[in-house]
This record gives structure tokens, C-alpha cells and sequence, in this order.
């Protein structure tokens, strides 16, 4: 196997982009990961999508995608594995490459929810949950976090107001993303009168939803020494059960702790050698669990961790450094790819005021439903 790199990076404003389509989202993303790279052609473009049938009725987002930057001929497809579809696409290229199967590759994550009204966003997000067991019952995926959160409380009596950190983090750091959807800070009292959704998450627990494309360029190490931004040092799924009610624990999510394990034995790694956390943190619920599930917090208290000393930028294990799925928003497909990029940012000084300071490695981690894909990499600065 070869080593996999990271060659260039292009990503779009996550926002209500109501002047641009799907494919001139993913045009853009497209090609500033090629200019950033310096190509002008690529092997294959893989595309991490989940919504475009149900919400645009448009499939077949590999070829539209292709033909549009102009690469007619090359090999494109979609994959598609719910809101970790992103990274799920970012695994293929750098399988194709790490083969030898491919050189140059380009990985794209793209999503347009925007244009649907709301019903049809809430069934299209639900259809990533069980619809036999879960979905046919009525519960929206924002109802499914809500049973976890509340479960989550009681169980370890904990209060609403232990979750406040992670949004004021999130939105704290989202604030210095021109990239971001949301650039206000909040504070924990906005946290608190956020209106409810589904009780108990309210506004400030959600990932919001939006529009957005994010790419990057992938390419073998030694092939492409001088234009390395980062090395994946690991790459890592695991699956569970898409219904909450057959697992072993609703709140031990066992697919992070198979897709971390595996990726910090890649890496030859602990927790403890992470430098900063790009967590799926599209519900506050979702970043206390993953934490635990990671290694980096015991059962029951991830949540205490939702604190400036602990995971803010200059904190103990930095989560969500460009806004996370909260602030910098949560284009479902798109989202495995932008955590990747905000990770290569950080690898290369180019974090600005969200800088973590001598950070050399860091973790991405990319959840489908409510924890039933999870994707984990693992980058190297160069
Ligand atoms: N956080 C903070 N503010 C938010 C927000 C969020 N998540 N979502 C919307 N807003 C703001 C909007 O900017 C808008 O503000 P404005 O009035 O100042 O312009 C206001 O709230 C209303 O926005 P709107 O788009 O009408 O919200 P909505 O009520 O239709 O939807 C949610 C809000 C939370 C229900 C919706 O974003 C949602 O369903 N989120 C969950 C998405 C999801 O499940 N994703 C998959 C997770 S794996």
C-alpha cells in the first residue's frame, strides 16, 4: 500500500445558497481544490452525496459533477453513506490510490437541502434511521437525538445546562470561519432560552440545515513530495445497527470505539496523541458520546468536558476548531469533507485565529444516523 497525501484543498461558503445549484456548489469546490493543487486533470472523482435523489431528484451526482469541471472521460461515482457520505467517498479515493489503482484523485462532498421545505428536509435527514422500526413510528432524526439526550440525563443526572459549552465552543470558534454558517459567538444564557425542538434539544443543540461543497485533492506521498499539506495516517469504519433499540447500549456508541480503536492501532496511536478533534457534533448529544466513545472521556462524562480549558482552541483536546457541524454548519455529504479540510488547515498554520498551536496530528470523525456509520481519519502534517 502506498501512503496517501493530501495535495489541495477548495471548499464553499456553508450557507443558504439559494443562486447555486448543486453542480456549480460542486464546481467550486472542485476547482479550488485543483487550483490549490496546481492539476488540471484528476483519475477519478469520487463524490460524497446523501440527499440529492430524495431532496433534487437529481442522481447520478458523479457524472453531473465530472462533465461540469470539464473532466468528461475520468471515472466518478457517488457513494453514499447518510451524513458520513463525505468521508465514506474520501476512504474510496484514498483506497484507489493507496492500491496504486489511481494517482491523482479527487474527493468531493456535496449537498443542497435548502431548496426543499422543511417536511421534506426533516423525512429526507430520517431516512437514515430505520424506517421500519424507527421512522414508521414518527420520529424525525431530531426526535431520535432528543430519546438519547434524554436517556443520557437521567441515567447519569446530568443537566441540561452541562451541554451548553459545546455550542458556546462551537459557535465561539465558528465565529472566526469565513466559511462558517453561523459567525456570532453565543453565550451559555443563549444556550438556555434557545427555543426547543424536541425536547430536550433545542436550537443549540442542532446542526443547522444548509447548503455547501468541500473537495480534496489526493495523491501518493512519495509521488507528490513538494505539495504535501497532510498525510492520512489512518482510515477506519465501523458499523452498528441502524436502529437505536437493537444495540447493546443506546448510549455506548460501539461503532466510534471500533473506528477509533482501528484507526489509532493504523496510526499506532492513543487518544492521547491527538492534537484536535474534528467531532460530529450535529447534536450536543452526539459530541458527549462520540468523546466517550473516542477514548477521551469515561462513560458518562463526556459531557463534562463541554468547557473552554478542556475543549476549546487552547484546551486540552480542541473539538469543532473551525465552528464544527454546529456553527460551520452540517451540508450532510459535505460535512466529512469539510472536517478534513479544517484538519489540514490546523496541520498547516493556516487556522488564523483558531490555530492550534503546534498541532501535528489530528482526528476527523464522520457519523451516518445516530451512530450507525462511523468513518474515522487520522492525519499527519507533512
Ligand atoms: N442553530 C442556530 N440557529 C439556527 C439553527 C441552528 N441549528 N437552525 C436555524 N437557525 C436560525 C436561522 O438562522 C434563523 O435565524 P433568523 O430568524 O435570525 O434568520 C432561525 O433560526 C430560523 O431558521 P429556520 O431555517 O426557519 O429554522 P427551522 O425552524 O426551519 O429549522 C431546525 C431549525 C433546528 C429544526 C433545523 O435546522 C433542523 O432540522 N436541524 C437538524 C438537521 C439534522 O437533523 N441534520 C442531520 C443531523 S445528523
Amino acid at each position: 500500500m502506498r501512503d496517501v497525501a493530501i495535495i489541495g484543498i477548495g471548499q464553499t461558503p456553508v450557507e443558504e445558497h439559494w443562486g447555486k445549484s448543486l453542480r456549480h456548489l460542486g464546481h467550486d469546490a472542485i476547482m479550488a481544490a485543483m487550483r490549490d493543487a496546481g492539476i488540471e486533470t484528476a483519475d477519478a472523482l469520487y463524490v460524497g452525496n446523501m440527499l440529492s435523489g430524495e431532496l433534487g431528484g437529481q442522481q447520478h451526482v458523479g457524472a453531473l459533477l465530472a462533465d461540469f469541471v470539464g473532466l468528461r472521460g475520468i471515472e466518478a461515482m457517488k457513494i453514499e453513506a447518510a451524513c458520513a457520505s463525505g468521508a465514506a467517498a474520501l476512504r474510496v479515493g484514498l483506497m484507489a490510490v493507496a492500491s496504486g489503482m489511481h494517482d491523482v484523485v479527487l474527493v468531493c462532498g456535496v449537498e443542497k437541502m435548502t431548496d426543499a421545505v422543511g417536511d421534506e428536509v426533516t423525512s429526507g435527514l430520517a431516512s437514515a434511521a430505520d424506517q421500519e422500526y424507527e421512522v414508521s413510528q414518527g420520529i424525525s432524526f431530531v426526535g431520535l437525538n432528543a430519546l438519547l439526550m434524554r436517556r443520557y440525563m437521567y441515567q447519569f443526572d446530568i443537566k441540561k445546562e452541562y451541554f451548553a459549552g459545546f455550542a458556546v465552543n462551537a459557535h465561539r470558534n465558528g465565529a472566526n470561519n469565513p466559511y462558517a454558517m453561523f459567525r456570532s459567538p453565543i453565550t451559555e444564557a443563549t444556550y438556555l432560552k434557545a427555543g426547543m425542538i424536541a425536547d430536550p434539544v433545542n436550537l443549540m443543540d442542532s446542526s443547522p440545515v444548509c447548503d455547501g461543497a468541500a473537495c480534496v485533492v489526493l495523491a501518493p506521498a512519495e509521488l507528490y513530495r513538494s505539495k504535501v499539506k497532510a498525510r492520512i495516517l489512518a482510515s477506519a469504519v465501523a458499523i452498528d445497527s441502524l436502529a437505536i433499540h437493537d444495540r447493546r447500549d443506546p448510549l455506548a456508541l460501539d461503532a466510534v470505539t471500533v473506528s477509533s480503536q482501528k484507526a489509532y492501532a493504523q496510526a499506532r496511536m492513543t487518544p492521547a496523541d491527538i492534537h484536535l478533534f474534528e467531532a460530529h457534533d450535529a447534536f450536543s448529544i452526539m459530541a458527549a458520546l462520540s468523546l466517550e466513545g473516542a477514548g477521551f472521556a469515561p462513560r458518562g462524562a463526556g459531557v463534562y468536558m463541554a468547557s473552554e480549558g478542556e475543549i476549546g482552541i487552547h484546551g486540552r483536546l480542541p473539538i469543532s476548531t473551525m465552528g464544527g457541524l454546529k456553527s460551520r454548519g452540517h451540508p450532510v455529504g459535505a460535512t466529512g469533507i469539510y472536517q478534513v479540510i479544517e484538519v489540514v488547515e490546523q496541520l498547516t498554520g493556516a487556522a488564523g485565529a483558531n490555530q492550534v498551536s503546534g498541532a501535528t496530528v489530528g482526528m476527523a470523525q464522520n457519523i451516518g444516523g445516530s451512530g450507525a456509520t462511523v468513518i474515522t481519519h487520522i492525519l499527519g502534517a507533512a
